[in-house]
C-alpha cells in the first residue's frame, strides 16, 4: 500500500479505537449506575426489614430459642449474606425430619452436619436417636455458631468453611463418618466445588453412608452424569417455604 494511503487507514484505525474506547466507558459507567441501583434498593429492603425486625424485638426477647426468634436471626443473616445462607427462614420440622430419616441412629461413628444454621436438622438428628455428642456441626457464621453452642453444648462445633471440610475434620474424626448431612446453598457454587465437596465427604465416610443434601431445586444439586455415586430424591415437601426436596447419594 502507498504511503499516504497507509496513514489514511491508520488514522481510521485509531479514530474507530477511540470510538470503541468511548463506547466502552459509557457501558462501564452505565453498568455502575445500574450496580450502585441495585445495591441501593438491596440497602433500602434490608433497612426495612431491620425496622420490622426491631419492632417486633421487643416481643421476642421473653421467648429466647422459639422458632420467631431464629426466623430474625436468619432474616438478618440473609440481608448481610444472601447468597451463603441460601434461605431466608430456617427448614421447617417437617424438611428437617425428612433429612434426619435417612440417618440410621444405630450406625457407628460421628454423623457430620454442614452448614447447621439455628440447628432445625440437628434436632431433628436428635430426636431421632442419633446422640448430641456423635454430632459434629461445621457452621461459618459465627452469630449460627452461638446459638449452636448453646443449644447442643455436647456436640463438637466447628466454626469454618465445609468447603475445606477434609483439612478442618481428618484430624477430628476418630472414626469413619456415618453420614454427612449437608444444608448447604450448594446451587450457588460451581458444579467443580460441589462435586470436590461429595468426594471430600466419602473420603471422610463409612462405605455406603450417606450424603444427605436438601434443595429448593428441581434437579439434583449433584448432576449424576459426572458417576461415582448413586442418587435417590424424597418426594417433594411442599410444606416447607419454599418447598424443598431431600437428595441422598452414596458412593458406587
Ligand atoms: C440454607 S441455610 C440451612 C441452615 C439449616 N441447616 C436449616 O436447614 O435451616 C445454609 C447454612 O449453611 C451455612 N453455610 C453457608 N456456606 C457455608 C460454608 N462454606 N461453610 C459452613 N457453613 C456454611 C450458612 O451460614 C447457613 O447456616
Amino acid at each position: 500500500m502507498p504511503l499516504p494511503a497507509l496513514q489514511t487507514f491508520e488514522r481510521k484505525i485509531g479514530r474507530q479505537l477511540r470510538l470503541l474506547e468511548i463506547r466502552k466507558t459509557i457501558i462501564e459507567r452505565k453498568i455502575e449506575r445500574q450496580l450502585r441501583l441495585l445495591e441501593q434498593k438491596r440497602t433500602g429492603i434490608g433497612r426495612k426489614i431491620e425496622q420490622r425486625i426491631k419492632q417486633f424485638e421487643p416481643k421476642l426477647e421473653p421467648k429466647r430459642g422459639n422458632r420467631l426468634d431464629d426466623e430474625v436471626r436468619f432474616i438478618r443473616s440473609w440481608i448481610e449474606r444472601p447468597l451463603s445462607t441460601g434461605a431466608v427462614t430456617p427448614s421447617g420440622k417437617i424438611l428437617a425430619r425428612t433429612m434426619a430419616r435417612y440417618v440410621d441412629p444405630n450406625s457407628a461413628g460421628p454423623v457430620v452436619e454442614l452448614g447447621p444454621g439455628t440447628g432445625p436438622v440437628t434436632e431433628a438428628l436428635v430426636e431421632t436417636g442419633v446422640d448430641p455428642s456423635r454430632l459434629v456441626l461445621v457452621e461459618s457464621n459465627p452469630a449460627f455458631c452461638r446459638i449452636l453452642r448453646t443449644r447442643f453444648p455436647e456436640a463438637t462445633l466447628v466454626q469454618g468453611d465445609a468447603y475445606r471440610m477434609r483439612r478442618l475434620l481428618e484430624t477430628l474424626l476418630l472414626e469413619p463418618a456415618a453420614a454427612v448431612v449437608s444444608g448447604l446453598p450448594l446451587i450457588t457454587k460451581p458444579v467443580k466445588m460441589r462435586l470436590r465437596l461429595i468426594r471430600d465427604a466419602f473420603e471422610l465416610m463409612a462405605p455406603g453412608a450417606p450424603f444427605v443434601q436438601f434443595t429448593y431445586a428441581v434437579a439434583s444439586p449433584l448432576p449424576k452424569r459426572f458417576g461415582g455415586f448413586s442418587a435417590e430424591a424424597s418426594e417433594r415437601i411442599w410444606m416447607n417455604i419454599p418447598p424443598a426436596r431431600v437428595w441422598v447419594y452414596r458412593r458406587t
